[in-house]
């Protein structure tokens, strides 16, 4: 075996998905995919297939790689038996190209095609899925990552990325029915079983001693967090939702990362040739288990000394809000199981909704007239206050903008995060600003998927 292909080894399926980024249909650089049924081995190579809805019958769907600041064409067939959209989680792309059925776009009909073309503002770390009854059409598998190249990356050896994604699956290895049980949407929503690394269950991933590799992290599950440890490694991060932050190790060694949240990290090999090293997700009190291994090569370490290069990404043109004159205002997020009322507060509310964002429900992906619980001015800055009111944990994502993250319960956030989903733990409050420069009818959601569906989500417009 050479060097090269023990590299790759089973990172060949990782790898292979890095490279994707099909020439296909009309123009050179235009891009094909399609939504459809397939069958995919989740839970590992020995075992059965499951039925899945994937993109381009793969799960996790293309990597798709783009360019900062040159214009892409996507042309998406649906070739599913409902409806579909795919949303560019974390880009700020134009509001008609954001995939929100109703608010959006129509929906695209099985059988028919919509055209998404924008030009990615910034680099890093993103990802697409559908907004049209997105708990089940995640929940079965249509997700995949998007790399939007940086002019300039920062050096490393190996660009890796690993996308999660967790399934609930039966006996005989299909994907569990019951997608909105209302039960669980008041709860923590559908957490599986089954955690896949690249869309299967991970044997280990093939490092060598001394290599550095940037490792993006993706949380494509419908409603697990997980909370990171390398073990014998200090990984650093580098980027939070696609957008560079300042250099700095996870607090207590941990990278938690919500539902549809990313990380990038730097991870410097620092361990033993022939050894391998657990990365253990134990986000759940006394639920730890091993996600995938850290597997060295044998032979001598790549390089003498460690690698020594800058680990600052260069920042995206993200417009700074004015904090001295920006405009506040408050959401309040309420209900759910335990949550001021319980479930009895929750008789009342309409359409299957158990959740509340200042006292009012939008469920489903999405709508047409929906009146939105805010409107700014373009061009205002803007800081929201979110509070969690309620009794369980929520990564609530904003389209079309990033935000700063300015404080957690008070206290300032340091690394200048931006992001586009903040985790809220029970009773956090956070602060975060924008300048509202990108027009159009945005959704602010929960992105635990039932929670979603099941009212937590609102409508922020600029105007
Ligand atoms: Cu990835 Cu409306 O979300
Ligand atoms: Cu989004
Ligand atoms: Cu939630």
């Amino acid at each position: 075996m050479t060097r090269r292909s023990l590299l790759l080894g089973s990172a060949g399926l990782a790898l292979a998905s890095l490279d994707t980024r099909a020439p296909r249909a009309a123009g050179a650089n235009d891009i094909h995919i399609a939504a459809r049924p397939a069958r995919a081995r989740l839970a590992g190579a020995d075992r059965p297939r499951a039925d899945v809805w994937a993109y381009d019958g793969r799960v996790p769907g293309p990597l798709l790689r783009l360019r900062q600041g040159e214009p892409i064409r996507i042309l998406v067939d649906n070739r599913l038996e409902q409806d579909t959209t795919v949303h560019w989680h974390g880009i700020r792309v134009p509001n008609a190209m954001d995939g929100v059925p109703g608010l959006t776009q129509p929906p695209i009909r099985p059988g028919e095609s919509f055209l998404y073309e924008f030009t990615p503002p910034d680099a890093g770390t993103f990802w697409y899925h559908p907004h049209a009854n997105g708990l089940e059409q995640l929940g079965r598998g249509l997700a995949g990552a998007v790399v939007v190249e940086e002019r300039e990356p920062i050096r490393v050896d190996r660009d890796l990325l690993w996308l999660f994604a967790d399934w609930r699956l039966t006996a005989e290895g299909e994907i569990a029915s019951g997608f909105g049980n209302r039960m669980e949407a008041a709860m923590s929503g559908r957490v599986g079983k089954t955690v896949t690394l690249n869309g299967s269950v991970s044997a280990g991933e093939p490092v060598r001693a001394g290599e550095r590799v940037r490792l993006r992290l993706v949380n494509a599950s419908l409603a697990r967090i997980m909370a990171l440890r390398f073990e014998r490694h200090r990984p650093v991060i580098v980027a939070i939702d696609g957008q560079p932050c300042d250099p700095h190790e996870p607090e207590g060694g941990r990278i938690l990362l919500g539902p549809a949240m990313r990380v990038d990290v730097v991870l410097d090999m620092q361990g033993e040739p022939e050894r391998s090293y657990h990365v253990i997700d134990d986000f759940y009190d006394g639920l730890a288990y091993g996600v995938t291994q850290l597997a060295y090569a044998p032979g001598p370490p790549l390089r003498a000394h460690p690698f020594d290069a800058p680990l600052t990404l260069p920042r995206n043109p993200l417009p700074e809000p004015d904090l001295a004159r920006a405009e506040r205002h408050d959401l309040t997020l309420q209900g759910g199981m335990m949550g001021g009322g319980g479930m009895g507060g929750m008789g009342g509310m309409m359409g299957g909704a158990v959740w509340t964002i200042n006292g009012m429900s939008m469920t489903g992906d999405g709508h047409a007239g929906m009146t939105p619980a805010l409107t700014f001015q373009r061009g205002r800055s803007i800081v929201l206050v979110l509070r969690n009111e309620t009794a369980w944990w929520h990564p609530m994502h904003f389209h079309g903008h990033s935000f700063l993250l300015l404080t957690r319960n008070g206290a300032p956030v340091p690394h200048r995060q931006w992001q586009d989903t903040v985790l809220m733990a029970p009773k956090d409050a956070v602060e975060l600003a924008f300048l509202a420069d990108n027009p159009g009818d945005w959704m602010l959601h929960c992105h635990v998927m039932d929670h979603q569906m099941a009212g937590l989500m609102t409508v922020l417009r600029v105007a």
